[in-house]
């Protein structure tokens, strides 16, 4: 049977095989998905060894930037991410880097929440590696502006300027900002410890503007609560993007694109239990 993984340290939470066993049972796809626990001091090795047998992985924290440096290939959103979440071995026995995180965002806001991004404004939260993914296929939609604000201003400005050959998009600190704009997305890890970054409640048009948190958990983030106590016209959380970053990931490999909401629904499900 052929073998997946997810690589990651720690990666005992993952949700990724639940993810694509679900897919690989709706599409009649023959496959084992499980994870791998990766040494922090030796990815590469570990992967390639994997890789002797496996057909393809996914890749989690820390070892997105690893992965990107591991590829033989580059997809040209994964390129210009500098990250990888996906690897896949090719019929040479090279190995191509793609990352689908951002395209399973942009599906989460565009499909699943039915909110169309062209035109908008919209202001990135953060500026790490989920945002290094996101910002190509955000761009794509085109939309009015993309202000990437993040606690050190300095890594927002430099990713405003790698992209800014793609559209619009330029930074700020989080405190800088007061106009309301169409879409706020949290991509800090602030709510993992339950704090929301300091930006101006006057961003959020009440009954308007759209807030996503990357992160999800069993209650509403923190994030979400706070967007909801400002009058945001919807607060939404990043399930949705982990199930379409798997969902373009089980496609890349099997050719066959998954149908995700009955997933999305037995994990939101799983989650409250
Ligand atoms: N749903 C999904 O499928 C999915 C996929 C990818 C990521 N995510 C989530 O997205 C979030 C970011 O991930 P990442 O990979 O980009 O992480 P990362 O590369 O470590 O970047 C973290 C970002 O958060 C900022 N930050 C950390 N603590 C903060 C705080 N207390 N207040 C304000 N800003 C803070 C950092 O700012 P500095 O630059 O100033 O340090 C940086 O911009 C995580 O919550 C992750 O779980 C979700």
């Amino acid at each position: 049977m052929d073998r997946y993984v997810v690589f990651g340290n720690p990666i005992g939470h993952s949700k990724s095989p639940l993810i694509h066993r679900m897919f690989a049972e709706q599409t009649g796809e023959q496959l084992d998905y499980s994870t791998s626990l990766a040494p922090l001091d030796d990815f590469s090795a570990f992967a390639l060894g994997f890789f002797h047998e496996g057909r393809g992985a996914n890749v989690t924290v820390p070892f997105k930037e690893e992965a990107w440096r591991l590829a033989d290939s580059l997809t040209k959103r994964a390129q210009r991410a500098g990250a990888v979440n996906t690897l896949s071995k090719l019929a040479d026995g090279s190995l191509l880097g793609d990352n689908t995180d951002g395209a399973g965002l942009v599906r989460d806001l565009t499909v699943n929440a039915g909110f169309s991004l062209s035109g908008k404004r919209i202001l990135l939260l953060g500026a790490g590696g989920a945002v290094r993914g996101a910002l190509e296929p955000l761009l794509a939609e085109q939309p009015a502006s993309v202000i990437i604000a993040n606690r050190t201003v300095e890594k927002a400005e430099r990713l405003a300027e790698l992209f800014a050959d793609l559209g619009p998009v330029s930074a700020s600190g989080f405190d800088w900002l007061r106009e309301p704009v169409d879409l706020i997305i949290n991509a800090t890890s602030a709510s993992l410890s339950g704090d929301v970054p300091p930006i101006a409640s006057s961003l959020i048009e009440p009954g308007q503007t759209f807030c996503y948190d990357m992160m999800y958990s069993q209650e509403p983030t923190s994030f979400c609560r706070w967007a909801t106590e400002h009058g945001a016209a919807v607060s939404m959380d990043g399930l949705g993007m982990l199930v379409e970053q798997a969902a373009e990931a089980f496609f890349l490999w099997r050719g066959v694109r998954p149908e995700s909401a009955p997933v999305l629904a037995e994990l939101r499900r799983q989650l409250a239990l």
